[in-house]
């Protein structure tokens, strides 16, 4: 009909809307239709062009000059005066932290504060993630029935992205409701009256983040993320400045946390729907590194990200104006024929599942993600052992809404405790 009326946008283009239930169930299937028929289209709706094939998405990450990463936190959905007022209040000042910087200023910056991800660094947080996911497992391992997101999953990664940027362990329920009103400001669609409680939320958040930023400046050498930036920018005032430092400190908690809490509630619950694949991990964890990947692919926590176009440019034959906003779907590069065979198809021992384009590509990569590896890993790694017999509890998934960050909020599992093997074994 669109089309009919001389309009260039088709009609499943024209109907596209990332905030309802088809994309928040599984955005890759939702946008299959673009894969095989009209891989980059506009959306009215949305105001972003929308990527969809694995080459293009893989060449649009490569080249981040004409498709620059400054609106990858932009609010999807724009606030209006009065949230921003409540927003102003707080002297809220978000601004570029990596993620969303261009360069020249991305690279350098990118590079000062690389050092504490090196594998050799990041093998020290290694039995504190160990330690804090047996101590969570402990606390329910007797249960025969837990919320592995609200009992597990959202506590331990959080956890894990103190410690690893420095912060004191202090009021994680409050950083709990701050991180997700943080994603529903960034990704989400907020309705007026909630865009008010958000704003208050994401301003307290923000001040918050520079108190204890405050506090790590009296104590620079303490070991963390953070104090390291804070010793850098001795060295290197430009690169690493004030700015920075405050929006990272707040960033930093969602990028680590987040991600990492909705990818291994993702991993698990595509692990137990394929009970095959469970049980193989059970045998073998010598399995787990590429079954991670494979769940970074097939269901990973990031479902899409954002570029803006620079100049003129095209991208799979269609024009691209210069200022155009582009929503990347990650997720279904991830499900995309021409580059995995059999892409639906969930299989722990395929070759390139680590292509998955879950942690970007190119400059801008994740640079956490050997750390958020790590951390599915050990998951895995406890829970095949200790709970072999783990099974999904009937239920129905909830996503919150939003373009981006994706995870289930609940995931119920059940087990028999009498079967647990340390209380056959001991
Ligand atoms: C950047 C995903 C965990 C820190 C990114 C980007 C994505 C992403 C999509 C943007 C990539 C691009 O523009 O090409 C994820 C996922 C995670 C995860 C899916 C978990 C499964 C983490 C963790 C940390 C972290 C644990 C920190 C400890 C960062 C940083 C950047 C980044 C600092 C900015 C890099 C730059 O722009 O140079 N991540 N992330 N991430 N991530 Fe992660």
């Amino acid at each position: 009909l669109a089309r009919a009326q001389g309009c260039p946008v088709s009609a499943p283009a024209a109907e596209f809307d990332p905030f309802g239930d088809g994309y928040q169930q599984d955005p890759p299937e939702y946008v299959r239709w673009a894969r095989d028929k009209e891989p980059v289209f506009y959306s009215p709706k949305l105001g972003y062009w929308v990527v969809t094939r694995y080459d293009d998405i893989k060449a649009v990450f490569r080249d981040n000059h004409t498709f620059s990463p400054s609106i990858a936190l932009e609010k999807i959905t724009p606030t209006g005066p009065e949230a921003n007022a409540v927003l102003a209040s707080y002297g809220y000042a978000m601004n570029r932290t990596l993620v969303n910087e261009d360069e020249p200023a991305h690279m350098p910056r990118r590079r000062a504060l690389m050092d504490p991800f090196t594998p050799e660094a990041l093998k020290h947080h290694e039995p504190m993630v160990r330690r804090l996911t047996r101590e969570y497992v402990d606390r329910f391992i007797d249960d025969g029935r837990a919320d592995l997101v609200d009992q597990m999953l959202w506590e331990v990664p959080l956890t894990v992205a103190l410690h690893f940027l420095g912060v004191p362990e202090e009021d994680m329920d409050r950083l709990r409701a701050y991180s997700i009103a943080h994603t529903v400001n960034t990704w989400g669609r907020p309705k007026p009256e909630e865009q008010v409680a958000v704003a208050h939320a994401v301003g307290n958040f923000w001040q918050l983040a520079g108190s204890i930023l405050d506090k790590m400046r009296q104590d620079p050498d303490a070991p963390g993320w953070m104090q390291y930036g804070i010793r850098k920018q001795q060295e290197l005032p430009d690169v690493v400045t004030d700015s920075y430092l405050h929006s990272m400190m707040m960033a930093g908690i969602v990028a680590a946390h987040e991600t990492t809490a909705n990818a291994s509630a993702n991993a698990i619950k595509l692990l137990l729907q394929h009970p095959d694949a469970w049980r193989e991990l059970c045998e073998d964890p010598g399995l787990l590194p590429n079954a991670v990947e494979e769940c970074l692919r097939h269901n990973g926590s990031v479902a899409a990200w954002r570029r803006l176009a620079t100049r003129d440019t095209e991208i799979a034959g269609v024009a691209i104006p210069a200022g155009a906003r582009l929503l990347i779907v990650s997720s279904s590069a991830n499900h995309d024929e021409r580059h995995f065979t059999d892409a639906d198809f969930f299989d722990i021992r395929r070759e390139n599942a680590s292509d998955q384009l879950t942690f970007g590509y190119g400059a801008h990569q994740c640079m956490g993600k050997n750390l958020a590896r790590m951390e599915m890993q050990i998951f895995l790694e406890e829970l095949t052992r200790r709970l072999p017999h783990l099974r999904l509890a009937e239920q129905q998934f909830t996503y919150v809404p939003n373009t981006s960050f994706r995870g289930p909020e609940h995931l119920w599992v059940e087990w028999d405790p009498a079967d647990n093997p340390e209380r056959r074994d001991s």
